[in-house]
């Protein structure tokens, strides 16, 4: 089993998984190009854990070896690790240049995994020159609570790949299906932002307040949170950017971002990281 991982990017999914694996026991190397963002995301997981020790979920020193285990690190220092996690832009070109470094720094036998939400592994895969140990696995905000991980087969693929990052998924406590295609949006993103797209469309037809629009989906289908909030949760540029890929890929209007969600975004408001986002939008 895999020992030490590393992650690359630390913003919201990086630390998150970061997080769940030191919890688990991986030694996790934490690499972020920009300054101090691993650091900061060091101090998020420590708030975190304390709450876990406020609640007697964890001792302090367990709360300390957690810590120990999350190591700043840059590419120098990652070679040894089995398993790497890209959490970086949503965007196929610094992908592409994080799998490039991944591929001349790691030793061969190493899997490298994308947390990419909707872009092609198989796209991705191309950069490297083992291509049958890339694969995508999708983790869900936030990472340290939910239990899906998304396995996402790249064109090549390999069965052992699957295998490895599956037992990594059991290891972390993290529930896994198989997305057997590469497919745009695996299976999460393809329906969640047509829901997305379907509440915002039908708070910009004046049908009901987003409110109304949040509460009617939460008590009528069980859903923890409203589609709205869960879209300032999850970032309004994430989304539209998910969106705008999904519509591209399938030519498909099912996936056409609403255009209050592009105002929003062209203006800067993101949800959750602005505290600026749809829930708090009083126009259309
Ligand atoms: N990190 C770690 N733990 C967190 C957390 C975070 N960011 N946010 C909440 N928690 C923990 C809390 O500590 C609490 O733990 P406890 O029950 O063990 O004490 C637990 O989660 C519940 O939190 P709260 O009591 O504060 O609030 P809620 O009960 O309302 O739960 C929620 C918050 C877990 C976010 C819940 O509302 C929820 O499940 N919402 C839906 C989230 C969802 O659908 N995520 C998927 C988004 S799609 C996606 O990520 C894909 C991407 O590609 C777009």
């Amino acid at each position: 089993m895999e020992q030490r991982i590393a992650v690359i990017g630390a913003g919201t999914m990086g630390s998150g998984i970061a997080h769940v694996a030191a919890l688990h026991g991986y030694q996790v190397y934490m690499i972020d190009e920009k300054p101090g963002v691993v650091q900061t995301a060091r101090v998020r997981i420590h708030q975190r854990l304390d709450r876990e020790v406020e609640k007697g979920r964890l001792t302090p020193s367990e709360r300390e070896a957690v810590m120990d285990r999350l190591i700043e690190a840059t590419w120098d220092h990652v070679a040894d690790a089995e398993l790497a996690i890209e959490a970086v832009l949503e965007i196929m070109e610094v992908k592409k240049a994080v799998f490039q470094t991944l591929d001349r720094v790691l030793g061969p036998e190493a899997v490298l995994a994308t947390n990419t939400s909707s872009l092609s592994i198989t796209e991705i895969a191309t950069t490297t020159r083992r291509p049958q140990n890339v694969v995508g696995l999708h983790f869900f905000n936030p990472a340290p609570v939910m239990k899906l991980v998304e396995i996402v087969r790249g064109e090549e693929t390999s069965d052992d790949t699957v295998q490895r990052v599956q037992t990594f998924a059991t290891s972390i406590n993290k529930e896994a299906v198989v997305v057997q295609k590469d497919t745009p949006g695996f299976i999460v993103n393809r329906v969640l932002m047509p829901l997305f797209i379907e509440a915002m469309r039908i708070y910009e037809e004046g049908i009901a307040s987003k409110e109304d629009i949040d509460k009617a989906i939460k008590l009528g289908l069980n859903h923890p949170m409203g589609p709205l909030t869960l879209a300032d949760l999850t970032g309004l540029d994430v989304d539209l950017n998910v969106m705008d890929y999904l519509f591209q890929e399938f030519h498909d209007d099912r996936f056409a971002a609403p255009m209050v969600l592009r105002r929003l975004v062209r203006a800067g408001k993101l949800g959750r990281k602005t505290g600026k986002g749809f829930y708090n939008y009083d126009g259309v």
